[in-house]
């Protein structure tokens, strides 16, 4: 195989989890051009077709089996009809997620001594308990792969300290800590576990801040390349981290952030650093 041809998934059956907009959707459509068999799933089924159309114009149909992750019993039977639909999982990118929500839904940006319990239940129900579940479903699928893998959408907010989003930065962190302990356990398996960490990606989720002008540029002015990641860019990293030209690599938290990780990273932001840092 060649090295170009690693990052073919042709006849791959695979899962997308949050695949009705913005980043799942990307990674739906990535995998699909990679050549993947695709399962979706969200909660809303509109939304779905107009994905599963983007990914059936490049290939075969994608299954559609719409349905709440944060609902008791609704991982395991999304993960199993994918599964008995498509013969079989050699690949899950579980990419559902949330930030808390005021009920009108905007996010709901608020110090953990303000964030009322409900709020941190609900994203910890979606973020963490679902993913929790989707794995463990998941499991006997992707170890009768025999090479298979499996990819956990975290956040760059789950590496860094997040304030205002406690909540959403402690249940990506679990999603890193998930990650790495179940990529040792079913390592000899045959299933790679990764978590790959987003940095600011213009989606829905982010619609509060990039199309608020000022909200826009203080937080680009912390993102060291300057500008807001593409879903496309993010479904890039997702189809490395499930083909085989990511054979090797296994229970890493890959930070896709434009080097806002980086320590001082912030400082890019900056256009004239005061003395002694400036360097002429
Ligand atoms: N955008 C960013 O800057 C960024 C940065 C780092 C990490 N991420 C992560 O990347 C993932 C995708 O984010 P995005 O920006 O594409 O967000 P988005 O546009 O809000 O999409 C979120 C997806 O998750 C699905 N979803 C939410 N709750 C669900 C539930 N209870 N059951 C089933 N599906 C559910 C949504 O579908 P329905 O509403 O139809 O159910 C939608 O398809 C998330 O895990 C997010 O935390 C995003």
């Amino acid at each position: 195989m060649s090295t170009l041809d690693s990052f073919r998934l042709d006849g791959a059956r695979a899962l997308v989890t949050g695949a009705s907009r913005g980043i799942g959707r990307a990674v739906a459509v990535a995998l699909a051009q990679a050549g993947a068999r695709l399962a979706l799933t969200a909660r809303t089924g509109e939304a779905l077709k107009a994905t599963a159309e983007q990914v059936g114009a490049l290939g075969g149909p994608a299954l559609l089996v719409p349905g709440d992750l944060a609902v008791g019993g609704e991982p395991g039977r999304v993960v199993d009809q994918a599964a008995e639909a498509l013969g079989g999982l050699d690949v899950v990118v579980h990419n559902a997620g949330i930030l808390p929500t005021l009920p009108d839904g905007s996010p709901l940006l608020a110090p953990l001594q303000l964030l009322p319990q409900a709020a941190w239940d609900e994203v910890v129900a979606v973020n963490l308990n679902a993913t929790a579940a989707l794995c463990r479903h998941a499991h006997p699928h992707l170890a009768a792969s025999g090479s298979a893998s499996l990819v956990l959408m975290s956040s760059v907010a789950g590496v860094i300290g997040a304030p205002l989003m406690e909540a959403y930065a402690a249940s990506k962190a679990a999603q890193i800590s998930l990650a790495r302990s179940l990529a040792v356990g079913w390592a000899r398996q045959g299933i790679r576990v990764n978590a790959l960490c987003p940095g600011w990606t213009r989606t829905d989720m982010t619609s509060f801040a990039h199309t608020n002008g000022p909200v826009n540029d203080w937080l680009l002015a912390h993102v060291p390349l300057g500008r807001w990641a593409d879903p496309q860019e993010v479904a890039a990293a997702a189809l490395f981290l499930a083909s085989p030209a990511a054979g090797y690599l296994t229970g890493q938290a890959l930070l896709l952030d434009g080097g806002v990780s980086v320590p001082d990273g912030g400082l890019a932001g900056i256009p004239k650093p005061p003395s002694p840092f400036a360097v002429s």
